[in-house]
């Protein structure tokens, strides 16, 4: 499935194998994603646009709103399950160990419920399971209080005892670990500076379901495909980085969907990368 050029550059790095992930690897889980027809980012809310919600501006001025829509999505993720292309990479981490690396965007935390670890997981926009103190204080990262349901209807507002328990100790608000449209990446809560340098040294970026619009992943492929490395886009439509893809020179746009190639795909690293019988 990978063309010579691209196995034999592979075969040569003993860097590490880095995925680079979006939407589109949970969209046959069942999760929309955000620029599709049904799309996060077009369908939003009742009296907002989605992205006017994604907004520290917006918490800000309306925080149980912020908070009921980033529920409801949550609901969304809780009730999905990882695929076979979420299973493929956990196969994959077993077997690569220190060589696996895996970028997301999706704050779904579908590939930490699949079973690939945090440590080798950065989730580069946060996780929709976690919130942060608006005024910082530690942990910095925590589960969201166990009191708010999983499952919730796209409509209901958050009731005065569920948004006490949306406070911090010291009184602040708590807010959805998620990175926001008006907001920068950091490496201590998103892992920036870890992402990027991961793209320096790879054998191999393997790019899965995104549709290039946010500039760490972009940096990412920029990056990879500068450095002539082997850069392997899987998407079912074309995107700003499959042609980044198909015009570097160790490149490769694989069309198809995430479940149908995935699992074969990591097969083929696993043999190339690491050998038979790792
Ligand atoms: N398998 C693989 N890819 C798929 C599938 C599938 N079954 N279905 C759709 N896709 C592809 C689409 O063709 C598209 O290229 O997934 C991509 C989804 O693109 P977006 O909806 O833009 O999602 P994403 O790229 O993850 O968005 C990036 O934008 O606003 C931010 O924070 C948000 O993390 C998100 C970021």
């Amino acid at each position: 499935m990978l063309p010579d050029r691209v196995g034999r550059a592979i075969t040569a790095s003993a860097g590490p194998i880095v995925f680079l992930t979006g939407a589109g690897i949970s969209a046959e889980s069942g999760i929309p994603t955000f620029r599709g027809p049904e799309g996060f980012w077009r369908v939003g809310s009742r009296n907002y646009q989605p992205t006017e919600m994604a907004t520290a501006v917006a918490f800000a001025r309306m925080p149980a709103e912020v908070w009921r829509w980033y529920l409801f999505r949550r609901g969304v993720c809780r009730s999905a399950a990882p695929n076979a292309a979420h299973r493929a990479l956990v196969r994959f981490e077993k077997r690569a160990g220190d060589r696996f690396l895996l970028v997301t965007q999706n704050v779904d935390g579908l590939h930490l419920r699949a079973g690939n670890s945090a440590a080798r997981t950065y989730q580069i926009h946060g996780n929709a399971d976690f919130c942060r103190c608006m005024r910082g204080c530690l942990p910095v990262v925590r589960e969201l209080p166990v009191k708010l349901s999983e499952s919730w209807e796209k409509e209901r507002s958050l009731d005065d005892a569920e948004l006490a328990t949306l406070r911090c100790a010291c009184g602040e608000w708590l807010r959805p670990h998620v990175l926001w449209f008006d907001e920068s990446y950091d490496e201590p809560v998103y892992r920036y500076v870890s992402a990027q340098r991961a793209a320096e040294t790879a054998a191999a970026l393997i790019v899965v379901g995104t549709s290039g619009a946010t500039s760490l992943p972009t940096r990412m492929c920029e990056t990879v495909a500068a450095r002539g490395a082997p850069l392997i886009v899987v998407d079912p439509e074309p995107t700003v980085f499959s042609a980044v893809a198909e015009a570097s020179a160790r490149g490769v746009y694989l069309r198809g969907t995430a479940t149908e190639i995935v699992p074969e795909l990591t097969e083929a690293l696993g043999a190339l990368a690491l050998g038979r019988g790792v």
